[in-house]
């Protein structure tokens, strides 16, 4: 082999051993730089001959494009495995599934609270709304039950500072406030008619809404539901208390066979007062009692600081536990798992 030829071979080899094109262009420098070995055989020449010149002039130039032929295909060959490397790196699997947005759903609690309100909107009751941050007032004086009453303290609460007797200065304890609250609103549309001595149209009214206790555990949470209802005519009873509410747990839980136990209680609001519990004849909870109210004949005083003469007006108000329903309903045995926002749970629903 000849000078020239075992040039170019060992040009190929180097090149075939740079992997970066850094390392390309270094052995480039060695065989084509101003100082490469090319460039040397070139000064070498202008000793020789003339003859001689041309045609080792000639040889030299072979031999340098071959070596410019194999940088040009080394170069495109390092291209090529870099952009393999980024395409491979960039790569999209198409066959994966996307990624899909889940399909929402409604609140457990606020299909309970839906149920309930198209129950007692069949049988004529209004839906009102009211604050969660209600005064002294409303949420318990009213209601019967003045400041030293021993049942406060049945219903420890969070207070807000500043407040007063009718400024709001707590979270209420339950929706029993809005009984007055719409009564009062009630009477007030009426007052012409009640003042010339025309009947009332009836009371009938629930309350849904959220209520705060100092409590939390598997059962209680410092935040919770309650659904308030009140129905005060001339003619109101507990016998009408005893109807809409068997009617009511009936259509609710779809079970006709289920037995209603109404249970000697205190409330101060009312006199009468009863605990309403159910009892399902079959399923997994069958045979036993299972509170779901307070209830009761709404107190005299009560009906007074409504406005109304409790002499004529009379009827009954009960408050119940929209989560305690749905957990019955459902089978959850912690009423935590409402209000953790875990979507494994809550999907369970849709
Ligand atoms: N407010 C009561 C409570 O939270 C429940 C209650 C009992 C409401 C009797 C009523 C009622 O309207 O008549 O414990």
């Amino acid at each position: 082999m000849n000078e020239l030829d075992a040039l170019v071979d060992s040009a190929r080899a180097g090149f075939a051993q740079a992997t970066t094109p850094a390392d390309l262009e270094n052995t480039k420098a060695q065989y084509l730089g101003k100082a490469g070995r090319i460039t040397e055989l070139m000064k070498g020449m202008a000793a020789l001959p003339v003859d001689e010149k041309k045609t080792r002039g000639a040889a030299i130039n072979l031999a340098k494009q071959a070596i410019e032929v194999a940088l040009t295909e080394r170069r495109q060959a390092l291209a090529d495995a870099e952009l393999e490397i980024q395409l491979k790196a960039e790569a999209l699997d198409v066959t994966l599934p996307g990624r899909q947005r889940g399909q929402g759903g409604l609140h457990p609690v606020s299909l309970t609270l839906e149920r309930i309100e198209a129950i007692f909107g069949s049988m004529g009751f209004e839906v009102a709304e009211g604050p969660e941050i209600e005064s002294d007032w409303f949420n318990f004086t009213a209601l019967n039950t003045p400041e030293d009453h021993p049942a406060r303290s049945m219903h420890d609460t969070f207070y807000v500072e500043g407040g007063s007797e009718k400024v709001p200065n707590l979270l209420r304890t339950h929706t029993s406030p809005m009984q007055i609250r719409h009564a009062v609103q009630h009477v007030k549309r009426h007052r012409v008619a009640l003042d010339a001595g025309q009947p009332m149209p009836e009371i009938r009214v629930i309350a849904p809404g959220r209520t705060y206790r100092v409590d939390s555990d598997a059962t209680h949470s410092p935040m919770f539901h309650q659904c308030e209802g009140l129905w005060v005519g001339e003619n109101v009873s507990f016998k009408d208390l005893k109807f809409v509410f068997t009617d009511f747990c009936r259509t609710f839980f779809e079970s006709n066979d289920l037995v209603l136990r109404f249970r000697p209680s205190f409330f101060p609001f009312t006199e009468p007062s009863a605990e309403i519990d159910i009892q399902f004849q079959s399923g997994p909870l069958a045979g036993r009692w299972l509170e779901v109210a307070g209830s009761g004949q709404v107190h005299p005083n009560v009906v007074r600081n409504m406005g109304l003469d409790p002499e004529k007006y009379i009827g009954f108000a009960f408050g119940m536990g929209p989560d305690r329903l749905t957990m019955l309903r459902y089978g959850v045995n912690d009423l935590r798992l409402f209000f953790d926002g875990d979507v494994r749970f809550l999907s369970q629903f849709r």
